[in-house]
């Protein structure tokens, strides 16, 4: 017990008031309740709490456990980067401990200490990120592009010759299941079974287990493929990481990819595609060519991130965090809507961020996301080619008849039904051949070959005229008639929330592709790659170079 009042250990078990009362909505100790028909309109909740009691508050999870809800943006960051008093293993949870967060507990499923990176901590962890981040170095995003691209006009096929469709239903929830199924190696068992399968476990519908068992089976079917006979795609490169994960090990992590990949991703392209079809800045900036689609991203895992907040951490010891006593035990939610809009440093909610990239959609710290540049990419990369084979669509009902579902957890576009004049449906019959991975060239392991995202010049939502053909010998435009670049802030350093100068579009390009580990495999698409292990000729390197900076040239950025 702690003398504090609003102390987690010392909620009193008063029963909430009756309904009619002012202080309905309660629960004991007066705490709020962040789940239930209080919680219907979260964002609302927040800001009430947040008045209440400042950045970090006393809150009630379902069953009434306490728990504190972290609404600061600096206390979110303070937390997630500080391993000695923070862990993610929720075995030292006190909820846990003392059974009142127990087994059946219907988080349990999210909080649940499991043998992967994600509740992971110390040497086990790097151990087993290790592997993943090495898997994810090895993903060409050139390749992947290609994918999902191919699986943009496949899905739009279906739909095109009607003129409207749910871009929900038939598009976001199923481009990010196609790509990933291509970037782990098993693009045959991409369908709607395993689409359904996924939906199903995230929802925690009666048939949850069962759809779990058919993820995992698919996964560890996959996994024994592969250790059998290695290819060149994600599972193998787990597979075959130094940090020697056995099968076990690495179907969980496969699932806990694959998982993790599609939910988010689904629900950032239905808010991005949202957020362009519906907010006058975007859409003007979009087909007047300043604003770019990944600065649309930025902007939506700001104001809309795919996840509300993460089930959590847990302290390892007594502290302190914005001014409130934390008892060791304590569980604290890593609140990462609320606290992307922390009035403390962002006071004007509907402040465009400029492509600003320190909000908390991805964490931060030991267990910030390994995959953001793979969900980005699907991201901007189905939005664009969506917006260049449709130009004309648009919202086919009006922006508050738009449905939201929403736990502590997420929030989902529930339809966003579109029209669009009727079209004909493309040849896309020819798959893409470039694998999703990198064939690393140095040894049969891939740790030293980091391939970050393809440095791609983005296009705008109007389709854009093919670039005229150079003859070989065509002179180059000089760099010098390109706008020119200006030092860019990096926004990795910059205090989160602070006001960003205005973007040049150079600025903007270079922002948007950041980080950028290598460019040894980058070559506009379409351009052939020399073929493995023959010396670049220095000559086509500076040719590469110069078709580049025309592509982006032609394209204004
Ligand atoms: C828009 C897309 C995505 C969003 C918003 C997102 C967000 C997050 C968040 C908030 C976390 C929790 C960090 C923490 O515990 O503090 C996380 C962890 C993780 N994500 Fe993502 N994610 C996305 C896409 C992906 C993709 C494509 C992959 C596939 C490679 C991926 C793999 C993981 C893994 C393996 C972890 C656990 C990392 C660790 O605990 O060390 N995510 N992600």
């Amino acid at each position: 017990m702690t003398p504090e009042p609003h102390s987690l250990t010392d909620t009193d078990p008063t029963p909430a008031p009756p309904p009619g009362c002012p202080a309905h909505g309660l629960g004991p100790g007066g705490l709020r309740r962040v789940y239930g028909p209080e919680a219907e309109d979260l964002a609302a909740l927040f800001e009430e709490i947040r008045a209440e009691h400042g950045t970090v508050a006393p809150v009630l999870l379902h069953n009434d456990v306490p728990v504190w809800l972290v609404l600061g943006l600096t206390e979110n960051f303070q937390m997630v980067s500080n391993a000695a008093h923070y862990t993610r293993d929720s075995r030292q949870w006190r909820a846990v401990q003392d059974g009142t967060a127990g087994p059946d507990h219907p988080l349990a499923p999210i909080f649940t200490w499991q043998p992967f990176c994600s509740t992971a901590e110390g040497d086990e962890h790097l151990r087993l990120r290790g592997a993943v981040m090495g898997a994810v170095s090895t993903v060409d995003f050139r390749g992947m592009r290609r994918h999902i691209d191919h699986h943009t006009q496949v899905l739009v096929n279906r739909f095109c010759e009607r003129g409207s469709a749910d871009l929900v239903g038939e598009f976001a929830e199923h481009l990010p299941m196609a790509v990933m199924c291509e970037v782990l190696g098993m693009p045959e068992e991409y369908g709607e079974r395993l689409v359904q399968a996924a939906r199903d476990m995230l929802k925690g519908t009666a048939t949850a287990i069962a759809s779990n068992e058919y993820v995992t089976d698919v996964l560890m079917r996959l996994t024994l493929r592969r250790r059998a006979v290695p290819q060149d795609d994600f599972t193998s490169h787990l597979i075959n990481h130094p940090a020697r994960l056995d099968d076990e090990e690495v179907c969980q992590h496969l699932r806990l990819v694959l998982i993790a990949a599609y939910e988010s991703t689904a629900n950032l392209i239905a808010n991005v595609l949202r957020m362009v079809l519906t907010d006058p800045r975007f859409r003007a900036q979009l087909n007047g060519g300043q604003m770019t689609v990944p600065q649309a991203v930025e902007q939506s895992l700001w104001d809309d991130p795919p996840f509300t907040s993460v089930l959590g951490y847990f302290a390892k010891q007594d502290t302190e965090l914005g001014g409130k006593r934390i008892r060791k035990g304590d569980g604290l939610l890593l609140g990462i809507a609320p606290g992307n809009v922390d009035p403390a440093v962002r006071p004007d909610p509907r402040a465009n961020m400029m492509g600003n990239r320190a909000h908390l959609a991805f964490s931060a710290g030991r267990h910030e996301c390994p995959g953001q540049d793979i969900g980005r990419a699907i991201t901007e990369t189905c939005v664009d080619a969506l917006l260049t084979r449709l130009p004309d669509v648009q919202l086919a009902v009006t922006e508050e008849e738009l449905r939201w579902s929403q736990t502590i957890q997420s929030r989902h576009l529930v339809e966003l039904p579109v029209e669009f004049e009727p079209r004909a449906q493309q040849d896309v019959e020819v798959r893409p051949t470039s694998p999703a991975v990198h064939q690393p060239e140095l040894g049969p392991y891939p740790v030293a070959t980091a391939v970050g995202p393809e440095a791609r010049p983005i296009s705008r939502a109007l389709p854009q005229p093919a670039p005229a053909p150079m003859p070989p010998s065509a002179p180059m435009p000089a760099t010098a008639t390109m706008p020119p670049s200006t030092p860019m802030p990096s926004t990795a350093t910059m205090p989160p929330g602070a006001p960003m100068p205005p973007a040049t579009p150079m600025q903007q390009t270079v922002a948007a592709t950041a980080p950028q580990t290598s460019t040894a495999s980058q070559t506009p698409a379409g351009q052939p790659e020399p073929a493995p292990g023959r010396p670049r000729r220095p000559g086509l390197s500076r040719l590469r170079g110069a078709w580049r900076r025309l592509l982006r040239w032609r394209r204004g950025h």
